[in-house]
């Protein structure tokens, strides 16, 4: 294996996410740390956009692995994140075993039927994949969104996260030789079961603090000005402890400067924050909480506050 090493320390880890423009408060890079040390897949809770697919990103970049992403919906079943047999595939041997008048002796009929269950005709997908024994490079495996999955689906990811292998009954068991770097993530529209849970190390990735949230700025937007990077920061940190149906993430709060940008301002002010208000905001009824002068508060409030 030519890929870099494992961080050795926390502060290595940190460090590293660091000079791939992640930005990671120290319980972050601890559970990282661990989760890398200890070979267990991390489990990742949070609000949206608050840097949770990022990490797997960035630890795919730093650690120069493939990065194998699942990404969870409706209806994901094995077949869509495991493997599939190739029907189609399967149908044409059995008949060009038949043209051939191979069929005939139970033997060759066996030998058929083995050969059909072969890895040949296994489609595989994100989770085999991500095990697949003759990897040389384990990969990072993201399974993202895992709360849009459908709760039994969880059942299937266990055998995955506890021993990196999967079972296919025609076939056997399929054990990852390195085991994969494994983060879920969940933004939490409905609790994940507990055994998944069980199997991995946890994290909640908050919303960044003020400091964090002006050096992840300043990283993802380099050419917003210190004044103004300052100022979003400020006003988005206060807009979160307003009562909204869906607070704003650092996605939206990095958007936002490069709408600023974008506009040539140079600092905030009422007009500005108003018409810009979709780029952090993204129900009608948030928008319209702000308008009617709040927004003007909150920037007063900012202005007059003391500085991030
Ligand atoms: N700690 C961080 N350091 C650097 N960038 C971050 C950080 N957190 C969030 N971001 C930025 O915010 C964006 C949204 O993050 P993302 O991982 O998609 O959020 P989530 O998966 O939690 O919804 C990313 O593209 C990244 O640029
Ligand atoms: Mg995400």
């Amino acid at each position: 294996m030519n890929a870099p090493l494992l961080p050795t320390s926390i502060d290595d880890t940190q460090a590293r996410l660091l000079a791939a423009d992640y930005v990671a408060d120290r319980r972050l890079a601890t559970v990282v740390y661990l989760a890398l040390k200890l070979q267990r897949p991390l489990f990742l809770e949070g609000e949206p956009g608050t840097g949770k697919t990022e990490i797997a990103r960035t630890l795919a970049a730093v650690l120069d692995r493939p990065l194998i992403r699942l990404q969870c919906h409706e209806g994901l079943d094995l077949a869509g994140a495991a493997y599939e047999w190739n029907y189609a595939r399967q149908m044409m041997e059995i008949r060009l075993a038949e043209a051939s008048g191979q069929n005939g002796s139970s033997a060759s009929r066996e030998a058929l039927a083995a050969e059909l269950f072969s890895p040949k005709f296994l489609t595989q997908r994100a989770l085999l994949q991500a095990i697949d024994p003759a990897r040389e490079v384990p990969p990072v495996l993201l399974i993202d969104e895992l709360d849009r999955a459908d709760e039994p689906f969880e059942a299937f990811l266990l055998e995955v996260l506890a021993d990196f292998q999967i079972t296919i009954p025609e076939l056997g068991t399929v054990k990852a030789t390195h085991p994969p770097i494994v983060i879920l993530t969940s933004n939490r529209t409905r609790e994940i079961h507990d055994a998944v849970k069980r199997r991995c190390l946890y994290h909640w990735v908050d919303f960044p603090d003020a400091a964090r949230e002006l050096a992840i700025l300043q990283r993802r937007v380099p050419g917003a000005s210190q004044a103004l990077a300052a100022q979003v920061v400020a006003f988005v940190q206060k807009l979160r402890s307003v009562e909204l149906y869906k607070l704003p993430g650092v996605a939206e709060t990095i958007e936002w400067a490069r709408a600023l940008m974008e506009l040539d301002a140079i600092v905030l002010d009422p007009e500005v924050i108003q018409h810009t208000l979709g780029v952090l905001l993204k129900y009608q009824d948030d928008i319209a909480r702000m308008q009617g002068g709040e927004a003007a508060r909150l920037l007063e409030q900012v202005r007059h506050g003391p500085p991030p």
